[in-house]
């Protein structure tokens, strides 16, 4: 089972020992906050930029609490490591855990946590995006670098005249809809875990229906390439697709031949299959290594950004308070 950790957990209790935690794969502002944040909930951080591996085990000695980043797979011999020196509890610090075989976690000892964190941040960078997609974006501005300041070709759209067809209804999604519905247009959900209050539709309405389709739902095995070559094909011509989810929601192959063949109007996409190695790299003086990637980069109506819709200072603090209070709450289960 996955445990998430919405709320803060209270002042430590003065005498009792402090938890030690092992922060793995720490950027330079979060580990700073790490050590701003933890001493208010009696824990003591070890603060690493290393991302945990079999190499980096040892680092976690005498702390049965981790802490790690979304940036590398967690392989199962790591997994297996981790366990044999004492942990039993990772925190991700994200909402998705699909770097990490909880599965296989759970059947060897060591539990799994996600952080809560602002929905506003990925929600909020969502509107952007789908506001650049269908005011053409990309092109303006890189018409603009180069001092080509005509109009384009082609007008905008306003969001009070579309329908967006938002896939998963969770925080994210939620959030998103909330905004939306500021902007006057259509929305219609599909979950299969329905929320009161929305309109839900099945998912092959939902697709002929929109003129955005915008993606939040977990990746998972049943949703893997939910968005595939048939189901492409169902979208209404002309739509656009945003995806700050996960990359591999999307058959990437049947997108690039929707763009490159003009069947859909464009996409705006946070996340990427086989963005691990690349996102986050600075690959300005190294080949990239996608050729897909590079296809979608060249198409004037598709916006690729790195996987950076949570990125924001608020955000990051839920994170670092969040991955504590989780790390607080496995050991005081332990201890209860
Ligand atoms: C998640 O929380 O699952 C995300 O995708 C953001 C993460 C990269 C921190």
């Amino acid at each position: 089972m996955l445990h998430s950790a919405p709320s803060l957990a209270p002042s430590p209790v003065a005498g009792v020992r402090a938890v030690g935690i092992t922060v793995y794969g720490c950027e330079h502002d979060e580990a700073q906050l790490f050590r701003e944040t933890a001493p208010r909930f009696g824990v003591l951080p070890f603060v690493t930029e290393e991302p945990v591996s079999e190499a980096t085990v040892d680092l976690a000695v005498g702390n049965r609490c981790i802490s790690v980043g979304h940036k590398s797979q967690i392989t199962s011999a790591t997994l297996r490591a981790l366990r044999r020196v004492g942990v039993t509890y990772i925190s991700t610090r994200s909402v998705g855990c699909n770097h990490i075989n909880v599965g296989y976690a759970e059947s060897i000892g060591i539990s799994v946590g996600t952080v809560a964190y602002s929905p506003d941040s990925v929600a909020d960078y969502t509107l952007m995006l789908m506001l650049m997609a269908v005011r053409h974006g990309k092109s303006m501005i890189r018409r603009a670098d180069l001092h080509d300041y005509r109009l384009g070709a082609v007008r905008g759209k306003e969001l009070r005249d579309l329908t967006v067809g938002v896939i998963g209804t969770g925080r994210i999604g939620t959030a998103v809809m909330d905004r939306l519905r500021g902007f006057g247009c259509r929305v219609v959900a599909h979950d299969t875990r329905p929320r009161p209050g929305v309109a839900h539709l099945p998912l092959d309405d939902l697709l002929a229906r929109s003129d955005i389709v915008t993606l939040h739902t977990p990746l998972t095995p049943a949703t893997h390439h939910l968005l595939n070559r048939r189901r492409i094909e169902q979208m209404k011509p002309g739509a656009f697709v945003v995806n700050t989810g996960r990359g591999a929601l999307l058959d990437t192959d049947a997108l690039l031949c929707a763009l490159e063949g003009g069947r859909l109007g464009g996409a705006a996409l946070d996340v990427l299959e086989g963005e691990e190695g690349i996102f986050y790299a600075d690959c300005r003086n190294r080949p990239v290594g996608s050729e897909s990637l590079l296809r979608l980069q060249a198409l004037p109506n598709v916006i690729v950004s790195p996987h950076c819709a949570y990125h924001t200072d608020h955000a990051l603090r839920d994170m670092v308070e969040n991955s504590i209070v989780n790390c607080l709450e496995f050991e005081a289960a332990w201890v209860g």
